[in-house]
């Protein structure tokens, strides 16, 4: 692991000449090696939190806590060496080359020129950008999402264990962002950093967090959990509202195809007689079989009608077969499963071999089960978050949902 926990404890900031704190008493556990997410209304205090973890905004009261250090009064940038920050497109200097921005920190750390170049181009490959094409480019030579990969390589240039993220994706369109998400998540899997991440978005935070922050006016912490959790159970009308519509529907991209039974079905091979597999149909009772290489790789998938068509099974491949992959979101499945003819699709594993069929029925068990996993997963503990107290004093109250153990959490898989 190489990320480092987060501790906000009683955390106030007071702008001056405001009449109400921007954040009030705020105690906020960030695991390290987790993405957590924070949304809420606009002006509620989100960007506000977010720098006071890197002291780009001093805290009035309170103290911030790096991996056990309290860090409220070391040197500010000495901390910002340690805590990567991206923040909209705007965040590059436009007078510097890709490179040179990506070079901001390690130049400051005095590293050598070889090691600095072969970090940039280390950077440059992470977030799928051709060093060769790109490092010696200006921002505005960069498309939007083109500019916001490089503010994320920059931010992670000298390895720092925290990465905290200001609306990364919002000025992108969405099929950039998507591609952006995925990305974040791979560089996630591989590096396991601390990422804080704000958003107006909230797929984009159930999507992408493993514990979403919801605040409200003042920055006051509304629920702080799994997405799995708050989907589930939503703490209030609020967070109810904040979801909106369709919470049963994000709970689909919540749960991969791998993760649900498929049903069986009746497998031919190219050159099988029609009336052999229709027979084998009859005796189990279904109205289409599907038709696999010599690979196991679906070809065909062929209903009644159209086999007492045929003499053979032929060879050729169907390119409109509705197929899944393993890895799918059920989400993914359901598309997928929508514009077939037979409501349902093929899902395949391993070099797209054929695993089985899955239908919408399938979908629907699932999201029944994800619900009432929601609700049994409640037992397991959660960072603290709180509005008033210190860390100590919530975990001694016993308070219901609030663990002794602090950091530990349940475990969000995600390949
Ligand atoms: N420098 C400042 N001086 C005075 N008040 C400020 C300052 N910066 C922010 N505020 C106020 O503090 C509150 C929280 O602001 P903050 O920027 O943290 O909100 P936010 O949740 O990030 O909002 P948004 O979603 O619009 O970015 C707001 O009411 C804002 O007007
Ligand atoms: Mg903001």
């Amino acid at each position: 692991m190489t990320g480092a926990s987060i501790l906000l404890d009683t955390v106030t900031k007071r702008y001056p000449g405001q009449g109400k704190p921007a954040v009030n008493g705020l105690t906020l556990e960030i695991p390290a090696g987790k993405i957590v997410m924070f949304v809420g209304p606009s002006g509620c205090g989100k960007t506000t939190t977010l720098k006071m973890i890197n002291r780009l905004i001093e805290p009035t009261e309170g103290r911030i806590v790096l991996d056990g250090d309290d860090v409220t009064r070391i040197d500010g940038d000495a901390l910002r060496r340690r805590i990567g920050y991206v923040i909209q497109a705007g965040g590059l200097f436009p007078h510097m080359s890709v490179a040179a921005n990506i070079a901001l920190v390690p130049k400051m750390l005095g590293w050598s020129k070889e090691r600095i170049a072969a970090r940039v181009d280390e950077l440059l490959e992470l977030v799928s950008l051709d060093p060769e094409r790109y490092r010696d480019r200006f921002p505005r030579e960069l498309s939007g999402g083109q500019q916001q990969r490089v503010g994320v390589a920059r931010a992670l240039a000298a390895d720092p264990p925290v990465l905290l993220m200001d609306e990364p994706f919002g000025a992108v369109d969405p099929i950039t962002r998507q591609r952006l998400q995925d990305e974040l998540l791979n560089i996630q899997s591989e590096l396991q950093k601390t990422i804080v991440c704000v958003t107006h978005d909230f797929d984009e935070a159930v999507k992408l967090g493993d514990w979403i922050a919801i605040f409200n006016e003042g920055a006051q912490l509304v629920q702080y959990d799994t997405p799995e959790r708050i989907l589930a159970e939503p703490a209030n009308e609020f967070v109810e509202n904040f979801i909106g519509s369709g919470a049963g529907l994000k709970q689909l991209t919540l749960t991969r195809v791998d993760e649900v039974e498929v049903a069986d079905a009746v497998v031919a091979r190219p050159g099988d007689l029609a009336t052999e597999v229709l027979s084998r149909m009859d005796a189990v009772g279904h109205n289409h079989s599907v038709i696999v290489d010599a690979r196991n790789r679906p070809l065909q998938w062929l209903s009644r009608r159209q086999l007492s068509r045929l003499e053979r099974v032929g060879a050729a491949r169907d390119p409109r077969l509705p197929v899944v992959g393993n890895r799918a979101t059920l989400n993914d499945a359901l598309d997928t499963m929508l514009v077939s003819s037979v409501g349902a699709a093929l899902v395949t594993g391993p070099r797209d071999t054929f695993r089985g069929v899955i239908d919408v029925d399938t979908v629907m068990d699932a999201i029944g089960r994800a619900h009432r996993h929601a609700r049994t997963a409640h037992a397991q503990g959660r960072p603290v978050g709180v509005n008033t107290g210190t860390l100590e004093a919530v975990q001694a109250s016993g308070a219901p949902g609030v663990p002794a153990a602090g950091l530990a959490g349940p475990e969000r898989t995600r390949e």
